[in-house]
């Protein structure tokens, strides 16, 4: 069977990205180029494929399926342990690396960082951030996490940790985080493939926002910065929680490619150390 004859009898089951990505994670030398037209598929490509078709059907996430994520333009390992990584969260990494380039920032933690996307992007891309940390509560998460960062050679410190509690007396110039933030009952089937830990903020949404809000101060350095992710109708929410805290400034509120708010950044702005 030709890869195209298999690419049009099946264009109607896969979403076009992801038939896109699938046929470039198996044929990396193809493209769309005269392979695609004239490629051959045998007997174990095929069944392979049909695998994958099966398993996307029963609507497991397709980077599961392949075991792989690409974000901020770097291919991450995941597996059920992590959060499949989010386009939403690239823009959060955007904001804190123009805040990293602008403040000559060296030192930075992605708290709950499950694959350590966010990590792994910035230490690839601020090469003066000279001490990266990532933790998270997950044994599994980190192994994955762990797996990441040696793959892509990078200096980061992995730390087994329930939010802060692991750092003791350690301070950060900046701390990144994805956090769980969505309503409990909000979990519905679309996301029943993925870890319920890196989704559960909660009957509102907001138990671990509101932990990282309190938590933070006591491990930034002052003028540090807090850049978080919420969720797309959390930021009223937010903002009042934010206002409770005297040792906060906003910085900015970022907005997401469907014009949600989707992220803050605060400063810290009193000099207060435990
Ligand atoms: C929304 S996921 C974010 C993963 C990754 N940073 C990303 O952006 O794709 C949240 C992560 O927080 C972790 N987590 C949940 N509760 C935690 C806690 N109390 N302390 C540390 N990590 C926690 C989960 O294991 C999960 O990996």
């Amino acid at each position: 069977m030709r890869l195209k004859g298999w690419l049009d009898s099946n264009s109607r089951v896969f979403m076009a990205r992801d038939l896109r990505y699938i046929v470039k994670s198996f044929f990396p030398a193809c493209g769309l180029g005269s392979f695609y037209d004239s490629g051959f598929l045998n007997n174990d490509k095929v069944q392979c494929l049909e695998n994958i078709k099966r398993l996307y059907l029963e609507k497991i996430p397709l980077a599961y399926i392949l075991g792989k994520e690409e974000f901020y333009g770097i291919e991450f390992k995941v597996n059920p342990s992590v959060l499949v990584p989010r386009k939403e969260t690239e823009l959060i990494v955007e904001e804190a690396l123009d805040i990293i380039d602008r403040d000559n920032i060296k030192c930075v933690l992605d708290l709950c960082c499950g694959s350590a996307n966010i990590a792994i992007s910035i230490k690839k891309v601020a090469s003066q951030c000279r001490d990266v940390f990532a933790c998270d509560i997950s044994a599994a998460a980190l192994a994955v996490a762990g797996w990441n960062v040696c793959s892509h050679k990078a200096d980061i410190k992995l730390v087994r940790s329930d939010l802060l509690s692991g750092f003791r007396s350690q301070q950060f110039s900046m701390i990144v985080t994805n956090p769980p933030y969505v309503e409990s009952k909000a979990i519905d089937s679309s996301l029943r493939h993925e870890p319920r830990v890196a989704l559960d903020g909660g009957v509102d949404g907001l138990d671990i926002i509101k932990k990282v809000l309190l938590q933070a101060p006591f491990y930034l350095k002052k003028d540090g910065y807090l850049v978080m992710e919420i969720g797309y109708n959390q930021k009223e929410a937010v903002n009042s929680l934010i206002e409770r805290f005297a040792w906060y400034k906003i910085v900015k509120w970022i907005k997401d490619y469907d014009n949600n708010w989707r992220g803050i950044i605060l400063k810290k702005t009193i000099d207060y150390r435990p």
